[in-house]
């Protein structure tokens, strides 16, 4: 059975089908209206969200079928103590599809491993957030034609910003991509995605410190929000937390056609005055998101059991009951599950559900 955990569980013909599905559900839309009638989508959302939970829940009730859950787990049987496990194995048992949120990376991978319908992750820490990522492949597609052969800045808060992790490691599917990686030094893309996913795949990418020296090459700008909530340090925050600003006087260096993208909300790193712009795609990216999660859910409940759509293999993938994850926020060190590591290309350990480094390859 798929679920959607990380971007790399899907193929890229899954991908293209999901968009393909999701481009046919906007010029028919009547046509899909009642196709999931009597189906039930559970949102378990541990985690503050406006745009995902109602777009999930807007998606599920446009496909004809219902939607159950929490958007505050304080009013649920998590306050008396229950696993996340737990809590889906239960709920599995009134829906027939869930997508879960939550604070503590990998939590919706623990979900994923004893639940018996398909698993969304809808955002987990600072980790990974896979349909925020189909959200900006189907935007991208829209407002350029293609995918292939861009170049896009992603600018701001590349450590905690998810949707930044998980859109690189989507785009190493796809052919002559070029990231330029905008960010103050505090800010700066996580190693694991630069090597296990940028060098590994080949992505070409450049780390730069202005916005102005690029912005002239972009085809897309992914503009982020400094990430408040995953800070230890308040100082730390304030020193950052107006790195980048996008204005209109700086739109005026970018290309006729660049797309600016932001998975909102935003803060200040575009001021007001850029919205009016052409190029400001990001409220079109939101009407995006619905039509993308309406295929989503689609197309994990049609390939539910068909053996050519299982989640892909991990043969780097191991057990070892004396290893352990030092990341706090790691569901591996608040709920007890499988004690799972994956080896990288250079031969370090790294948790499964967070992707924290254990071992680099010199300790072993
Ligand atoms: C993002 C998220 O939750 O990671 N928002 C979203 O899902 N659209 C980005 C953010 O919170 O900054």
């Amino acid at each position: 059975m798929k679920h959607l955990i990380d971007p790399t569980d899907l193929s890229k013909q899954e991908i293209d089908e999901i968009i393909a599905i999701a481009e046919d559900i906007i010029a028919k839309r009547e046509c899909y209206r009642d196709c999931l009638r009597y189906g039930k989508l559970a949102t378990l959302f541990y985690e503050p969200s406006t745009r995902t939970r109602l777009s999930f829940t807007a998606a599920m009730m446009e496909l004809g079928g219902n939607v159950l859950g929490f958007s505050d787990a304080r009013n649920s049987s998590v306050a008396k103590g229950e696993s996340v496990a737990d809590t889906v194995r239960v709920v599995a048992n009134f829906a027939d599809i869930v997508a879960i949120r939550h604070h503590w990376e990998g939590a919706p991978l623990a979900a994923a491993a004893v639940s018996d319908v398909p698993i969304i992750n809808a955002g987990d820490g600072s980790h990974a957030h896979p349909t925020q990522t189909l959200t900006d492949l189907l935007t991208i597609k829209r407002e350029l034609g293609h995918i292939d052969g861009i170049t896009i800045g992603f600018c701001g808060d590349l450590k905690f910003g998810r949707t930044v992790h998980s859109l690189i490691k989507a785009l190493r599917l796809y052919d002559h991509v070029k990231v330029v990686l905008i960010a103050p030094g505090e800010l700066r893309l996580p190693a694991y995605i630069k090597n296990d996913v940028c060098e590994k795949y080949h992505i070409d990418y450049e780390e730069v410190r202005t916005m102005e020296e690029v912005l002239g090459e972009l085809d897309v700008l992914y503009m982020t929000r400094v990430q408040k909530e995953r800070f230890l340090d308040e100082e730390e925050f304030d020193r950052v937390k107006d790195s980048f600003v996008l204005d209109a006087e700086r739109m005026k260096l970018a290309r006729e056609k660049m797309a600016v993208l932001h998975p909102l909300p935003r803060v200040n790193e575009i001021r007001p005055e850029v919205d009016a712009d052409p190029r400001a795609a990001y409220f079109r990216q939101v009407g995006n998101g619905k039509f993308v999660r309406m295929a989503l859910i689609y197309c994990l409940l049609k390939w539910k059991n068909d053996p050519a759509h299982a989640m892909p293999p991990h043969p780097d993938w191991f057990e070892a009951p004396a290893l352990h994850c030092h990341n706090a926020h790691c569901i591996s060190n608040h709920e007890s599950v499988a004690p799972l590591f994956r080896r990288t290309a250079s031969g370090g350990v790294r948790c499964v559900y967070c992707d924290a480094k254990i071992r680099d390859a010199a300790a072993l």
